[in-house]
């Protein structure tokens, strides 16, 4: 996976400073080595002024949902009182235009179905794409597939909604196959094996830093 930096990082994180202790993790844009964030001052930060990354997803037979809560696990680890960032995960169906807006990246995660998108997925975007429409510019995103063989089509679709929005691809997407090319393992409940979950948990704790630290 690759990183990129954007020029606000070289501009500088205006109130935390970076301290590398980490190996890069593969595939994160951000052009960094992958560090901790220490804020410069004791002080807790309220949870109004905190930057949110908001996971959205939806599944129907657990698969999504184990990436995407693998994804949230990880990226918690960045979440502390002196932390400047909060994480929310929500159902497609739960989330609406407001959770979008408050939001300052994102982690999409959605089932391929029929060679697209998990339809309650797409009905999430028709119902937030014009209220948020001129106002995420540059924010960074990530995508997660869960698909039987392909996933390929699912993740073209959630990309092109994002370049819509403007959002930076903050991380490489990740596909997860899970086999389901029969009637019965589409409708069988998945189990995700741990090295998928794993890409899955550097995605959100790669995108949680990027955002303590003002990567993204
Ligand atoms: C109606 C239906 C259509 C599907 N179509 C595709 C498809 O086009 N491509 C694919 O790779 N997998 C397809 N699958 C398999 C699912 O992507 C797979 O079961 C995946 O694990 C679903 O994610 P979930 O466990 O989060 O629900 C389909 C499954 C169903 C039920």
């Amino acid at each position: 996976m690759r990183l990129i930096a954007p020029a606000a990082f070289a501009r500088g994180a205006p109130r935390y400073s970076a301290t590398l202790t980490r190996t890069p993790l593969p595939g994160i844009h951000t052009g960094r080595r992958s560090f901790s964030a220490s804020p410069t001052s004791n002080d807790a930060i309220a949870q109004d002024d905190k930057k949110k990354l908001l996971i959205v997803y939806h599944t129907m037979t657990d698969g999504t949902r184990q990436m995407a809560q693998a994804a949230y696990e990880a990226a918690r680890k960045a979440e502390s009182p002196d932390s400047p960032i909060t994480i929310q995960m929500l159902k497609a169906r739960d989330a609406g235009p407001e959770d979008v807006l408050s939001a300052s990246g994102y982690i999409f995660a959605t089932p391929e179905n029929l060679a697209a998108m998990a339809g309650i997925m797409k009905d999430f975007f028709d119902r937030t794409y014009y209220a948020a429409l001129g106002k995420l510019n540059g924010r960074p995103y990530a995508c997660m597939i869960c698909a039987g063989s392909d996933g390929e089509n699912a993740m073209r679709q959630v990309d092109r909604i994002a370049k819509g929005w403007r959002l930076k691809k903050a991380a490489d997407g990740i596909i997860v196959i899970t086999h389901a090319q029969t009637a019965e393992r589409c409708h069988a409940m998945k189990t995700i094996e741990k090295p998928d979950l794993e890409r899955c948990a550097e995605v959100g704790e790669a995108l949680a830093e990027g955002m303590a630290m003002g990567v993204f």
